[in-house]
């Protein structure tokens, strides 16, 4: 372990941090620089640090990058103008009138934004993705068994453009492959920043992500300058906000789920339809019989459809 500094907007804060690839035995297949301890520690409870082998590796060059969006499917492949507000809402950015290819081809100076959605549909990059997610899983079985709907997802975006907040489903790991970026990101169990409706909101709207940015609460944040060679975990539901820096930004999010996360998902729902009846329900994870007692309702509530309510796709 090693103690680093995380700087926050308004102030430095002194935090332990893993020290990037310290405990790990390297081979010649090793995607990841794991530290045991500190994953064990702060697995999805909050962001920390990990090291990985993929900066320069040749499917993240750009003209590869533009061949995978040609062969992904047209709905996963997003873009919209990269220069817009914190507070604008994910996708909520204007189009630029660019094609996909151009978006790649002028990167440098077209200011976009852009992300190639379940790249793990494609075979080179799901292995690729398959590995990096087994190393994961050596670390994250003991303490959330199960993982499973392994996704990958390609961010590209252009010098100094943001990511809105948002909130997102999965345990994350975004691994910095090109260029550098500020990630500002809350515990996710910061009820002060995220409310328990804010989740009910985010597991039962069709619209999801409708997730307010307030500026207050930006000191609250913890700042993770990415460059080629890190990565950052996301537990699940951590808000968070990104900025590029001055280059072409290139990162990975390796993600998945486990029957923890998409019970939590169920219960939420539940806690959601019950304060439309005007109930206040406990929040998730206070009592366990009781969040047990409502997934068993919840699912049986899904099955005959009188909960509208699903796990959450990846918006
Ligand atoms: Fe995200």
């Amino acid at each position: 372990m090693s103690r680093v500094e995380v700087m926050t907007s308004s102030s430095s804060i002194a935090m332990i941090q893993p020290q990037v690839g310290a405990d790990s035995s390297p081979s010649a297949t090793e995607r990841l620089k794991i530290n045991a301890d500190d994953f064990r520690a702060g697995f999805n409870r909050q962001p920390f640090l990990i090291g990985h082998h993929l900066a320069g590796h040749p499917l993240f060059e750009l003209p590869r990058l533009l061949e995978l969006a040609r062969r992904l499917p047209e709905a996963c492949v997003a873009y919209n103008a990269g220069n817009v507000a914190v507070a604008e809402g994910l996708y909520k950015g204007p189009r630029t009138g660019l094609s996909v290819e151009e978006t790649i081809r002028r990167i440098e100076d077209c200011q976009s934004w852009m992300v190639l959605k379940h790249v793990e549909m494609d075979g080179e990059y799901n292995a690729l993705l398959d590995q990096c997610l087994d190393e994961v899983q050596m670390h994250s079985e003991p303490l959330a068994p199960g993982m499973h709907k392994r996704e990958g997802f390609i961010f590209i975006s252009s010098p100094a453009s943001v990511t809105p907040y948002h909130l997102d489903p999965e345990y994350n790991f975004l691994l910095q492959i090109r260029g550098s970026k500020a990630v500002h990101i809350w515990s996710p169990e910061d009820r002060t920043v995220l409310t328990d409706e804010d989740l009910e909101d985010f597991y039962t709207s069709e619209a999801q992500n409708n997730l307010r940015f307030k500026p207050e609460h930006e000191p609250r944040a913890f700042v993770f300058e990415l460059t080629p060679g890190r990565g950052l975990h996301f537990p699940v539901t951590a808000p968070h906000w990104v900025e590029n820096s001055s280059g072409v930004s290139v990162s990975f999010s390796i993600t998945f789920r486990t029957p923890a996360s998409e019970r939590r998902a169920v219960v939420y729902g539940v806690n959601a339809a019950l304060r439309r009846r005007g109930w206040k329900p406990k929040p998730v994870g206070r009592f366990a019989m009781l969040d047990a007692m409502k997934y068993h309702a919840g699912r049986l509530a899904r099955r005959f459809k009188l909960l509208n309510n699903s796990p959450t796709a990846r918006p």
